[in-house]
């Protein structure tokens, strides 16, 4: 159970990092070159929340599963089992509220420019946040 729940979780970072930064990308051109807020942008960002929607059920089931989750909390000394049980967990619920309330925040604006720049702002945060706070080592190797 816990290594197939986390091999998803390490399957589905390329999907969700991938997705954030496509979509932060076309939401900085989009408004860059004030383009019109077009069906195809809205599928982009709505496919990006709901894939790091998953990413975070799964990544919180995986919390209470792994050997270096929720039960190191006590164990604060070594850097790397703070990252997991800690800061990565933390950091990344900050930015998926962050890119939920930028998508949230989309929906109510009028304007094109208003909408990119929503998905701009909020996505490109959350995607830098998430990257401060990954397990590089465990994800290679
Ligand atoms: C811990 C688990 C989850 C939490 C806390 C959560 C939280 C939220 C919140 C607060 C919103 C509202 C955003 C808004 O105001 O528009 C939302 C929207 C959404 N979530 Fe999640 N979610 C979770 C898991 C999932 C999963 C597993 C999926 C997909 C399988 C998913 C798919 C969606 C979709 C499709 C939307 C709505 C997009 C729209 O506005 O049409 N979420 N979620
Ligand atoms: C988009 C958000 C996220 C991304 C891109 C992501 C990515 C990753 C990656 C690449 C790893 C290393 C996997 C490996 O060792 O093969 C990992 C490990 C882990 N993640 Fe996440 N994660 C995210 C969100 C979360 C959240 C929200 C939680 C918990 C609330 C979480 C909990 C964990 C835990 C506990 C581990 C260590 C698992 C272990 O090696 O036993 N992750 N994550």
């Amino acid at each position: 159970m816990y290594e197939t729940i986390k091999n998803v979780h390490s399957i589905l970072a390329y999907a969700a990092l991938g997705l954030l930064l496509l979509a932060s990308l076309n939401a900085i051109f989009g408004l860059r070159s004030k383009k019109i807020f077009k069906d195809k942008d809205l599928r982009l960002s709505l496919f990006t929340l709901i894939i790091c929607h998953i990413q975070l059920l799964i990544g919180l089931i995986l919390y209470f599963l792994s050997p270096i989750g929720a039960g190191q909390l006590g164990n604060m000394k070594d850097a790397a089992i703070r990252l997991t049980s800690l800061e990565h967990p933390l950091i990344n619920i900050i930015a998926l509220a962050l890119i939920t309330i930028g998508w949230s925040k989309h929906k109510k604006e009028e304007s094109n420019n208003g909408k990119f720049k929503k998905i701009a702002v909020f996505y490109t945060f959350g995607l830098i946040l998430i990257l401060s706070r990954l397990p590089w080592t465990n994800w290679f190797n």
